[in-house]
Parts: C-alpha cells; sequence; structure tokens
C-alpha cells in the first residue's frame, strides 16, 4: 500500500480478486455479532487444547483463549465456539477489532509480496511508505523527522535508548517514572518498575524514579520536579535520558495534565538531556495521533516510540538524535503483511473522523466512562471507583482493588463473554482498550456485563 491506501505493483485482475476474497470474508464472518457461549460439542476438545498448551508453554494461558482466526468489530470467536466481547485487543494491538475488511485486504496484499518479512538491508516499498506515514504524522506539533522500524515495542525502545546515550555519551542513567512500564527485554525490565518482573536478574541500577502525577496531592507537580531536580544535582553529566509514558500505563491508567509535563519538560530542555515519550500503548488512542500532541507538548520531544496499533514498532527522532552509522540495523524490519495492515489502519484512522475534540475516540471515552461513574452512582455503589484514563484507554478500580479481587473479577468478565485486563498495583485496576469501531450499543453491552459481574461477585 502507498500513503494513500492504493495498492502496489498489483494487476486489476489481483486486485479484483483480493476484493472479492475480503468480500466473502467480511460476509462470512458477518454472522458473529452478539457475545454466545461455548458450543457443547467443543467443550472436552477445548479443554484438550488448553492442557497441551499449557503444557508447552510451560504454564497455562491467563484466559481459556484461543481464537478461531474469526472476528467481527469488537466480537472475537474462539475454538470453542464462543463469542467475547474484545475490550483489550491484544493489548492494544488490534485497534479496528476484528476482521476489518481494510485490515484483512491489506494484509492480502502483503501476502502476495515476493518475501513475507521485510529487513533493513533488502526493504519493498511498504516498508518505506509505512516509516514516511509515521514520521509524517509525528511531525504535526514536534521537531520529528526520522524514524527506525522494529518488530516491537520493546525493541522501539531499545533504540530509543541507545540513540540517546550515544548522543549524551558516555552518560548511563535514566530518569523514569514510579511505576513505569517499557518491555521485557533485559535493559527495558530494569526500566520498568515491576520487580515481580525481573525476580533473579541482576540490577544494573541505572535508572532515576520520579513521582507520577497524584491528583490528590496539591502540592504533586512541585514535588516531582523537585525529585527531578535533585537527581540532576546528585547525577549532573551522567544522565543520558528523561523518558515517560503520556500517561501510565500498564502502572495504573493514571492520566497527567499538561501542567505536570511543562516543568519537568523545561528543566530537561535547560539541562539539555533528551526527552522520550514511549507511545507505545498510547499512539493513535488518545484523541489525536500521538499523545504529545494531545498534551500540546510535542516541541519538547526528542524521541518518541509507537508499536501495537502501528502492528510494527518504531523509534521516531530528530534530526539532532540521528544516531551515527553502525549504531541501530537489525534484520527483521517487520512482516509485509504488517507492514501494508498497519499503514491501512493509520490511513483509516486518518480519513473517519477518529481524532479531535469531536472525534470518535473522544465519543467513546466520554460515553464509557459516564457510563462507568453512573453504575458507580446507582447499582454498583462502592464497587466502582475512579473511573478515568485517555481516550481508548480505559481503567477503573473496583471494590478494593486487591488483586485476588480483580483476577477474580476478569474471570468472571470472560465467563460472562467480556475480555479485559488489570493494570496497576496498588490498587490494582481493571483496564479496557477499546477498539476505535465500537458502537454504543456495544458499549452498552460490556457496562452491562461488567454491572451483572461486579454485583455477582
Ligand atoms: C508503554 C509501553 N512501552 C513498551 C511496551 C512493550 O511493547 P512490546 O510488548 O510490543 O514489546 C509496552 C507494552 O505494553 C508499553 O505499554
Amino acid at each position: 500500500m502507498n500513503n494513500k491506501g492504493e495498492p502496489l505493483n498489483f494487476d486489476l485482475q489481483t486486485q479484483s480478486l483480493i476484493k472479492q476474497l475480503t468480500g466473502a470474508n467480511t460476509l462470512l464472518n458477518s454472522t458473529i455479532s452478539d457475545v454466545k457461549q461455548a458450543d457443547p460439542h467443543r467443550i472436552s476438545y477445548y479443554e484438550e487444547l488448553m492442557k497441551k498448551i499449557g503444557q508447552v508453554r510451560g504454564r497455562p494461558l491467563y484466559y481459556p483463549y484461543i481464537g478461531s482466526g474469526r472476528g467481527n468489530g469488537p466480537f472475537v470467536e474462539l475454538e470453542d465456539g464462543s463469542v467475547k466481547l474484545d475490550f483489550i485487543n491484544g493489548i492494544g494491538i488490534h485497534i479496528l477489532g476484528h476482521s476489518h475488511p481494510e485490515v484483512i485486504q491489506a494484509s492480502l496484499y502483503g501476502a502476495l509480496q515476493d518475501v513475507t518479512n521485510q529487513g533493513n538491508l533488502q526493504p519493498n516499498k511498504e516498508y518505506f511508505y509505512m516509516l514516511q506515514k509515521l514520521v509524517e504524522l509525528a511531525k504535526k506539533g514536534s521537531k520529528i523527522e526520522h524514524g527506525w522500524l522494529a518488530t516491537c515495542g520493546t525493541m522501539a525502545n531499545e533504540t530509543a535508548l541507545k540513540i540517546a546515550r550515544q548522543k549524551k555519551t558516555p552518560a548511563r542513567m535514566i530518569i523514569s517514572f514510579k511505576n513505569a512500564f517499557a518491555g521485557r527485554s533485559t535493559m527495558m525490565a530494569e526500566v520498568t518498575d515491576n520487580p515481580a518482573y525481573r525476580v533473579g536478574l541482576p540490577e544494573y541500577n541505572e535508572v532515576l524514579r520520579l513521582p507520577w502525577y497524584d491528583k490528590k496531592n496539591p502540592t504533586s507537580i512541585e514535588d516531582t520536579l523537585r525529585a527531578l531536580k535533585l537527581h540532576v544535582e546528585k547525577h549532573s553529566n551522567n544522565i543520558s535520558v528523561f523518558s515517560f509514558e503520556p500517561m501510565l500505563g500498564e502502572g495504573g491508567y493514571m492520566p497527567a495534565p499538561r501542567e505536570f509535563f511543562i516543568p519537568l519538560l523545561e528543566f530537561c530542555k535547560s539541562q539539555n538531556i533528551p526527552i522520550w515519550s514511549d507511545e507505545v500503548q498510547t499512539f493513535t488512542r488518545t484523541g489525536q495521533p500521538f499523545a504529545f500532541q494531545t498534551l500540546e507538548i510535542g516541541e519538547y520531544i526528542d524521541i518518541v516510540t509507537v508499536a501495537k496499533t502501528a502492528q510494527i514498532g518504531a523509534t521516531l527522532y530528530t534530526s539532532a538524535m540521528n544516531p551515527q552509522p553502525g549504531l541501530i540495523a537489525g534484520t527483521f524490519s517487520g512482516s509485509s503483511s504488517a507492514l501494508n495492515a498497519g499503514l491501512a489502519i493509520l490511513n483509516f484512522l486518518d480519513n473517519n473522523h477518529f481524532y479531535g475534540p469531536e472525534g470518535r475516540v473522544s465519543e467513546i471515552h466520554n460515553y464509557f466512562i459516564s457510563g462507568l461513574n453512573k453504575l458507580a452512582q446507582t447499582s454498583c455503589k462502592n464497587l466502582i471507583s475512579d473511573a478515568t484514563g485517555m481516550g481508548l484507554m480505559i481503567a477503573f478500580t473496583p471494590k478494593d482493588g486487591k488483586k485476588e479481587t480483580v483476577e477474580a473479577l476478569l474471570k468472571t468478565f470472560f465467563s460472562k463473554g467480556l475480555i479485559a485486563f488489570s493494570c496497576g498495583k496498588e490498587p490494582v485496576r481493571i483496564r479496557f482498550l477499546i477498539p476505535a469501531i465500537v458502537t454504543n450499543q456495544q458499549l452498552d453491552l460490556a457496562l452491562k456485563i461488567i454491572e451483572e459481574s461486579l454485583l455477582k461477585e
């Protein structure tokens, strides 16, 4: 696909066949339109499948979830014949839900490329169009000029850190937030503030923590700025980067206002500390393509990382941050289908009124948050608190916010047909990555399952 979503190098007959195939697939999946319990004839087969998967993984799946490969919008069919309302979407990969015709069609074009995977040495044109698209989107309101593809968010983050460290060589230290999440490589597990994710690993002690915004603390903004200044004073000339998620993601879906970021970013600029916004999860979800645009802090950004929605990872940066040859490379830059599908998704979001204060992302946010708040004030009093988030990323704290409470509730959601997930530590929260194509009726269905589950537990 090129930037306009037009197929590259395909004759009319192939184009027509792909159109027919996409249409047939859409029709086939159109029967999947509501939650459904498992087919009784498939239950023992499914249980056996779960057992075997558990054996081969060395541990069971979190949910008894194996997709059948079919779905429709926010609905996904599982191998046991059940249909679930998917409000987590592969933790943010399927922003257009399941079997979206634009995504299927783009993937089919990708599948007909001469190569399954593209690389940095011998890319096809999708590689170029994808990078160009990401840079074009990021340019709005920032000084981003270049980009580099990776195969996941963690690798995009590794590239970001290497770029920043090379610029600030020999500085080692990384400033990050308490409860941050950055991925699971050796280094990103260190940037991630969750000891449970690095049990038994050596400590490198290269990360300095800042308190995240606390709306209940009137001096939160000054407190964090003070902590930043203390770190910089103590580690002068040894700070390689200031890294942050524009909304605390895995750490609890806690947003922070622009006024929180500005003094921190101003101070980093004054100290010549590179600023890296990790948008692996927020990208396309907050009402603008980038959360730095939603928060209007783009002028400060030196590096930004994305993945999930894009179907591949990418590190985007300003000219001043462009690294020296040799620092970044790698065999893979993404599968041809993923590159094409990612581009189709970004074009679809651009062209269908999703962004902006009046856009669909904002509508979905307001509708779902007010639905949760209504439950909190009526049938689910004391069972729901702190419904908050940004755009399509929404979470609430159920009951006492204890891990066991949340896990039990998530399993009840699942058995009733809603897929969500947890985030945060104290409290543990229930989060949703809502697909952008959801209807209000489907949001109501999710709210109904949430209500029934909370009242049952
Ligand atoms: C903010 C953030 N950074 C990095 C990552 C890691 O991305 P991946 O799982 O694609 O490696 C995630 C994943 O959830 C994330 O939310």
